[in-house]
């Protein structure tokens, strides 16, 4: 079963690869915004598996699938026997007997990892504890949109070193462009965490100013991830600071952008004023979760079109 394209972290991918996906989104996106059908994928069935909650990520699936000619499948920890202790194992073999593609959003990345070597069938992660690698190709391809190439240039982010971080700093070793981090003490990058194999591409910053100044893109997300409840009020407190403000976004490059995957909390990781500004490409972000991932299932389901 090793052949098999899985897509489980954005190193998994090589920069060929996403050069190729980024081109294909675009073709698709463009294509269906001319109302021309395009169904590659007819008949075939995308299983979409959620152990935690998900407005986008559902949604950009489900209807991804179903304008490439094919159809989606949700299944949830608690209608599921996912949810009454079936092993992630068993349910990879059975799962992947009935469907061509699978998305999973769960809480360790060894969940994904084990499901897919059990799998027949491609197996998408659609966010872990540790990673969210479909949120980031999105994210890139927003940039490229607005801003051309994206190696080369300088991404700031400011907040918690949770799975978007970490995506993040693996997306800049594969596409040669730099992240500042600046979180919290106590709350630091850890390289190993984030599935590294460099520490080239990113620089820690104790004062988020300094990780915005010249930044082309200014990024964070929210403080408490899902999972992560319990730790709520004592991050509340811990990042007061790391609030994405006018006046970080004032030190970065005059033409930076402003990205979150969302949901945000205005007043708390960003304010209204940068989230509702005029540098924020947000609503672009998350429209590109939709044709990015037709994209992709597109890729590991056809691998490449010839032009
Ligand atoms: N950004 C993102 O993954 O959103 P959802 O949690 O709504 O899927
Ligand atoms: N870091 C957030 C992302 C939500 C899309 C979480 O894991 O909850």
């Amino acid at each position: 079963m090793t052949s098999i394209k899985h897509y489980l972290q954005f190193k998994d991918f090589t920069r060929e690869e996403y050069d190729y996906v980024f081109e294909r989104a675009k073709w698709i996106k463009d294509k269906f915004k001319r109302y021309e059908p395009y169904h590659p994928l007819f008949d075939r069935t995308l299983v979409m598996i959620f152990e935690k909650a998900s407005t986008r990520t559902r949604l950009s699936f489900e209807a991804g699938m179903h304008q490439l000619g094919g159809s989606a499948i949700y299944l949830n920890t608690r209608d599921s026997q996912l949810g009454r202790g079936e092993p992630v194992e068993d349910a990879g073999q059975v799962i992947s007997r009935m469907s061509d593609l699978v998305m999973i959003r769960t809480f360790e990345q060894d969940i994904v990892e084990r499901f897919a070597a059990n799998s027949r069938v491609p197996v998408i992660n659609g966010l872990t504890n540790e990673y969210h690698p479909c949120q980031i190709l999105a994210d890139i391809f927003t940039f490229i949109e607005h801003r051309g190439s994206i190696q080369g240039k300088t991404v700031a982010w400011v907040g918690d070193s949770n799975n978007m971080c970490n995506t993040w700093l693996q997306a800049a070793e594969v596409l040669d462009f730099n992240v500042h981090v600046s979180t919290p003490p106590g709350y630091e990058v850890e390289p190993e965490r984030a599935g590294l194999y460099g520490t080239d591409h990113f620089e820690q910053f104790a004062d988020p100013m300094d990780a915005c100044r010249g930044a082309d893109l200014v990024t964070t997300d929210v403080w408490t991830s899902m999972g992560f409840e319990a730790e709520n009020e004592e991050r509340m407190k811990a990042f007061a600071d790391w609030c994405v403000d006018a006046e970080m976004m004032s030190v970065a490059n005059r033409d930076a952008v402003f990205m979150h995957c969302l949901p945000a909390h205005r007043g708390e990781e960003v304010t209204a004023e940068v989230m509702d500004g005029p540098q924020s490409v947000v609503w672009d972000e998350a429209e590109n979760r939709l044709h990015a991932q037709k994209a992709l299932m597109e890729y590991l389901m056809l691998g490449r079109i010839k032009a």
